[in-house]
């Protein structure tokens, strides 16, 4: 486990990291063949489930999701997100993230925040336990509109602090959300730990998308988010045959019946 966290280090400043989510055995199959890292994020809430907010999504629902993205990986590091109200102290994180890594067999947990989490992440590594930070848009406690982050000073300093404090906490990596471009540039060459982009720019040491919008599942309308291939349209020409087929009787022929 340990191994494979080292290497996503060791990736800074020499090649750039792959990142997608996954949320079901089958996909995570698929994706383990080009990623570095796997996250099973709670953007499962309004990709699967319509959720309005991540902070519906509980604790039991990211354990049996990973649960079945842990059985279509065989390479790439699996991070699980921990959901909000699962972190909120340290005896609080560590009992939760304790629960997810016995029962998902997964790599690492991923939490929200800086400062507030500062002594929280300490407390995880000093249990073993590797963590991905995430700072930008944090989606569990952003209120109203999306908007990128780093256009004042006040909120860049704050975020190349906080950027800094998870690195000096023990961190192993931070994902940036929606960071303008040229502060992702400055926390980039600042810490030593690899960066991963979602919308801040390929300034970052590797970036992540949500693997439903790259694949044209979501109806996704996100700035960043670049559609790579329209599955739903094979999705429907598939099922669009199958219909056909059992309406003429050509579905199943002898060759598929017994
Ligand atoms: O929940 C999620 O999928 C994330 C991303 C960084 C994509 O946090």
């Amino acid at each position: 486990m340990f191994d494979k966290v080292k290497k996503i280090k060791q990736k800074k400043n020499k090649s750039k990291i792959v990142c997608l989510t996954a949320y079901s055995k089958n996909i995570a199959e698929e994706v383990d063949k080009f990623t570095d890292l796997i996250l099973v994020g709670d953007s499962l809430g309004s990709v699967l489930y319509n959720y309005k907010s991540t902070r519906q999504v509980t604790l039991e629902k990211m354990i049996e999701h990973s649960k079945s993205v842990r059985l279509g990986i065989s390479k790439s590091l699996m991070i699980v997100d921990m959901p909000y109200n699962t972190y909120r102290n340290k005896a609080e994180a560590l009992k939760n993230c304790k629960k997810v890594m016995k029962e998902t067999k997964c790599d690492g947990v991923k939490l929200e925040g800086g400062l507030r989490i500062k002594e929280i992440v300490k407390h995880l590594i000093k249990n073993k336990i590797p963590v991905l930070g995430h700072l930008g848009i944090t989606p569990q406690t952003v209120r109203g509109k999306f908007k990128s982050k780093g256009k004042s000073v006040r909120e860049r300093n704050r975020l190349l602090s906080d950027a800094e404090l998870l690195e000096k906490s023990g961190a192993f990596a931070i994902v940036l959300e929606c960071v303008k471009s040229d502060l992702s540039k400055e926390i980039t060459r600042k810490v030593t730990i690899p960066t991963i982009g979602i919308g801040s720019s390929n300034n970052c040491d590797g970036q992540i998308l949500v693997t439903d919008d790259i694949l044209g599942l979501t109806k996704s309308k996100i700035k960043f988010v670049k559609k790579y291939i329209d599955l739903r349209r094979y999705i429907r020409e598939g099922i669009s045959k199958f219909t056909k087929e059992v309406k003429s009787k050509k579905y199943p022929s002898k060759k598929y019946s017994y």
